[in-house]
């Protein structure tokens, strides 16, 4: 006689701890979507952070081995989302300013749920038909809000680090010797240099040592007083480089710097690229959404002439992480790079020329389909909605700078794109004085490190000329007037204190 068990596998209706019945679904989700619905409506009313220590979130999480047996659901999310909402870091609030990291698109939690739901693999075409096509519309649609022509390509990858890792290996591979790929870089003559701003962020470290170059690869470039890539230090740098018998093959621009949000003087770039023959690269993983406004042309003015481009839709376009795009001039350098056809894998590119594999686009093979919310936020807001709330963002920046340098105890330091730095100098200190400057430094971060622990509002920090600063990147939809006039009370209430403390 077969037992239940095996009746429950022959039967089609397999008893899985796992599986959620429709009705169960319904229940739960229906409860999670009003949950989540509270929490967004409320996010101003709490604080930025709860900030508490890796103690007290063990101590609230329970030092628990593995469950050996399953617990309802219901019972979970309920108290996931308890944790979630009560002891996270909130940067969907309007008082959050701090690194790179948006408010998120509403719709792009939902767009995740879908995702998930139908669970595509955008690593092949006929695993995902429909959501490659839209991976392909949304990189399109990418490209035409930046200002650059619909028939560059591209991948949607993790983030900032990921988009320009992608275009670093494509670079490479495009400017070095064709036996490269069988033989590897150790075989190539003259050691390979690139160059880039010294702003430019981390991420060009960690590729330089990952991809087998080391940090004396990276030639990192000095900035002029507006904190831009200097041209003439740049092609004083490659003559030199060549001169020794080293092998240039790449140069970095910046559309917007973590630090202060300068963009590098992109066509001047691009016309040194060309008098060298060298892949122009922009890490536009922050700054280039604000391409799309036709304020902003002349600033950005060469971003077209660049081989390749990062921008990240987690940051200035307000979509939940993970995602970011490496964009390409030619998308054959992508698949020259990462194409490989292994037997196993039945993925034809079809005669159409039109079937894209995206597995032969970038690093990873099975992929998730972040398409999604790009795709339908996009839909939702359109180029109008974007491109009033970039320039929203700057106005508020704008205001941010205005209000501190009318303060008589801050001191504005920069203002770019979205980005304003300042920090907060006592009346009893004098800004000039070089016996303040080392006090002022440490003052500042001190300042930092009380505000970040007060949840009150969240900023972090920038380093301009030796001056410790904080420092608000606005790259959030929910935040007003009335939250930048209270971040100029909060500093310089927080500041006095920390000052009566220190001294
Ligand atoms: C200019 C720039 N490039 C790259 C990155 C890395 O992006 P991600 O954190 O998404 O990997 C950042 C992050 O702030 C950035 O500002």
């Amino acid at each position: 006689m077969a037992t239940e068990k095996e009746n429950s596998l022959r039967s089609g209706n397999r008893d899985t701890p796992i599986e959620i019945s429709r009705q169960e679904f319904q229940e739960i989700g229906h409860q999670l979507i009003d949950s989540i619905a509270n929490f967004i409506e409320t996010i101003k009313d709490k604080p930025v952070t709860s900030a508490e220590s890796p103690e007290q979130l063990l101590s609230i999480l329970g030092d628990k081995s593995l469950p050996e047996n399953g617990t309802s659901a219901s019972e979970l999310l309920t108290k996931a989302s308890d944790l979630l909402f009560n002891h996270s870091l909130l940067n969907g609030h309007p008082k959050f300013f701090g690194y790179i990291t948006s408010s998120a698109a509403p719709l792009g939690a939902l767009a995740d749920l879908l995702a998930a739901a139908v669970n595509p693999n955008v690593g092949a075409n006929i695993l995902s038909p429909a959501a490659t096509e839209i991976e392909k519309q949304t990189i399109k649609w990418l490209a035409e809000f930046i200002g650059i022509p619909t028939s560059w390509g591209g991948i949607l990858v993790s983030g900032g680090n990921m988009a320009n890792f992608t275009a670093f290996l494509a670079a490479r591979n495009a400017k070095i010797s064709d036996d490269f790929k069988e033989d590897g870089i150790s075989t190539t003559s003259g050691k390979l240099v690139l160059y880039c701003s010294a702003k430019t962020h981390t991420w060009i470290e960690k590729a330089a040592v990952l991809f087998g170059h080391g940090n004396k690869s990276i030639r990192w470039i000095e900035t002029d007083a507006g904190q831009k890539m200097d041209i003439g230090a740049l092609e004083h740098a490659i003559n030199q480089d060549l001169k020794k018998g080293y092998k240039p093959f790449m140069i970095v621009g910046t559309a917007g710097d973590v630090s202060t949000g300068a963009v590098d003087n992109l066509h001047a770039i691009g016309a040194v690229c060309k008098a060298n023959d060298l892949w122009f690269h922009i890490d536009g993983a922050y700054g280039i959404p604000a391409a799309g406004l036709p304020e902003l042309k002349e600033l950005f003015a060469g971003v077209d002439e660049a081989d390749s481009i990062a921008l990240d839709p987690h940051k200035w376009l307000y979509n939940p992480l993970e995602v970011g795009c490496t964009l390409v001039k030619n998308p054959r350098h992508l698949t020259d790079t990462y194409s490989s056809h292994p037997e196993y894998y039945n993925f034809g590119t079809g005669e159409d020329n039109l079937t894209q594999n995206y597995y032969e686009y970038g690093l990873q093979n099975s992929r998730g389909f972040r398409a999604l919310k790009v795709w339908l936020t996009f839909q939702q807001v359109g180029r109008h909605g974007y491109t009033k709330m970039i320039a929203e963002d700057i106005e508020l920046s704008k205001l941010l700078f205005e209000l501190a340098n009318n303060h008589k105890e801050l001191e504005a330091i920069t203002q770019s794109l979205s980005i304003t730095t300042f920090r907060y100098v006592p009346s009893d200190c004098a800004r000039e004085a070089e016996g303040e400057k080392a006090y002022l430094n440490s003052l500042n971060e001190e300042l930092l490190n009380s505000l970040q622990r007060g949840g009150e509002l969240f900023l972090s920090n920038a380093v301009v000329n030796e001056r410790y600063c904080l420092r608000a990147c606005i790259v959030n939809f929910r935040t007003s007037k009335k939250d930048i006039e209270e971040v100029i009370e909060i500093v310089t209430r927080e500041g006095a204190k920390v000052h009566q403390r220190l001294r």
